[in-house]
Order: structure tokens, then C-alpha cells, then sequence
């Protein structure tokens, strides 16, 4: 009976989804980036909305449809998502962070195409704001839930992540396994929770993974969501 239309337990909650890479800019042709296709996140965007949430999608950039009836924000850059989650925290219920946000942007930007010159072979980098470990410090009454592509010790590093940005949540997930990861419409996920249960979910569709881990989420949270 979850997945009918007509079972809307989110009805009444605004949730937040980040998905996709972010591009950090080089110069004018130019960028720093991941091989993220945003598929798990705009798929976490129409599970919310088929549960009844208001649902806003804030993506970097990808090439796919905006599930109906959920509001987007597009966002090029790291900096840009941060700017765009902290503008829609305060009333949210749950927050998702899908996005594989890039963790290294070049520390100048070029106005002009660069040219290539002797002794011009090392691109210098600086941190991006970890979004989600400041959303962690400041959140309130809002589920923060996480996610982390790994590729050894999957579940020790999630714990690791879990803790460390103060997450109600984290899906983890081995991006070896060949029955998931980047670009993948399948995935093989485990879902952490604060209170240190694991769930594993075998491999299945994206689009019904994310309706399953909403539903196991909202079942863990015994139905008390602010
Ligand atoms: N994340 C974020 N802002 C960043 C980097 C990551 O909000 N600058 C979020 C991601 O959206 C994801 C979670 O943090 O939900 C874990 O991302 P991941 O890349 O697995 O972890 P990092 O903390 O960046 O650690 P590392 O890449 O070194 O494993
Ligand atoms: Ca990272």
C-alpha cells in the first residue's frame, strides 16, 4: 500500500534535495567536475513529491527531466548550492543531499581563456565549504540526511561521514558494486541511521529505491517529523 499515489505521508513538508556534480570554472571554457548524472537525487526529487511533499530540486548540471510538479533551482557551482540550500533550510522538514559536490574549486578564477605558457602545468585548488557539515552545526528541527559513494570500507567511512556532519541519516553506497553507482538507473545501497541501525537494500531501480528509503526513513522516524 506505500507506493499508491494516495499514500502521501509527506503531505504538509517541505522536503530539500541537492543532486548532481557542481562545476568549479577555470576560466570562461574551462571547469573542475565529477562523473555524477544526478539520476539518485532527481530520483529522492519525484519519490518526495509521490509522497506528498512540496518538493525543491536544487541541481547542478545534468542532463534530466525535472520530475512534474517539483519546484528547481539550478546551480552551477559549490558556492552557488551552498547560497541556494541555506536559502530554503529554515522551513524545510527533510533535507537530502545527493549531490557529489565537487570538494576542490581553483583558487582563481580566470576572466580570459588561458593560454598555454612554459612553467603553467600545476592548477592550484582550495577546499569548497562542506554544505552539508554547516547544515549539520546549524540545523534545528530538520532530518538531514546524507549520502556517500565509497569504494572501500563502505560502511566504516559512512559511520565515519554519519557522525561527523551531525546527519540523522546516511546512504552508503560501494560504487564498485556493478549493480549500482555513477550513471547506473540501478543502485545497491545501505542506509545508516543515527541510532547506528543498517539496512541494506538490494539492487533495484533508483526511482523505487528512493520511494523504499523515504518509506524506511519515515517508519525509523516512528511518524514524528517536524
Ligand atoms: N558534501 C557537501 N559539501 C561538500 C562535500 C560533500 O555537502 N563540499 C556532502 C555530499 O552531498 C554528501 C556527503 O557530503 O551528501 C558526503 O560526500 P562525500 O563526497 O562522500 O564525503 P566528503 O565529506 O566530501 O569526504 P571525501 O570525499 O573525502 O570522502
Ligand atoms: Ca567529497
Amino acid at each position: 500500500h506505500f507506493t499508491q499515489g494516495h499514500y502521501q505521508p509527506l503531505k504538509g513538508k517541505k522536503v530539500v534535495i541537492t543532486a548532481g556534480p557542481t562545476r568549479e570554472r577555470i576560466d570562461p571554457v574551462r571547469y573542475v567536475s565529477n562523473f555524477s548524472s544526478g539520476k539518485m537525487g532527481y530520483a529522492m526529487a519525484a519519490a518526495a513529491q509521490k509522497l506528498g511533499a512540496e518538493t525543491v530540486l536544487i541541481s547542478g548540471p545534468v542532463e534530466l527531466t525535472v520530475p512534474s510538479g517539483v519546484q528547481i533551482i539550478h546551480v552551477e557551482s559549490a558556492a552557488d548550492m551552498y547560497d541556494a540550500v541555506l536559502s530554503q533550510f529554515d522551513d524545510a522538514s527533510i533535507v537530502v543531499k545527493s549531490a557529489a559536490v565537487a570538494d576542490y574549486r581553483p583558487k582563481s578564477v580566470h576572466t580570459q581563456k588561458m593560454k598555454k605558457k612554459a612553467g603553467d602545468d600545476v592548477l592550484e585548488l582550495e577546499r569548497t565549504t562542506d554544505i552539508l557539515k554547516s547544515l549539520g552545526d546549524r540545523k534545528e528541527h530538520q532530518l538531514l540526511i546524507g549520502f556517500a559513494a565509497e569504494t572501500t570500507d563502505v560502511i566504516a567511512y559512512g559511520q565515519k561521514k554519519l557522525e561527523s556532519k551531525n546527519l540523522d541519516y546516511i546512504i552508503v553506497n560501494d560504487v564498485t558494486d556493478p549493480g549500482g553507482g555513477f550513471g547506473s538507473d540501478t543502485n545497491v545501497v545501505t542506509l545508516l541511521s543515527r541510532e547506528g541501525e543498517a539496512t541494506p537494500f538490494t539492487a533495484m531501480p533508483k526511482d523505487q529505491l528512493a520511494v523504499r528509503l523515504f518509506e524506511t526513513i519515515l517508519q525509523q522516524e516512528g511518524g514524528k517529523l517536524d
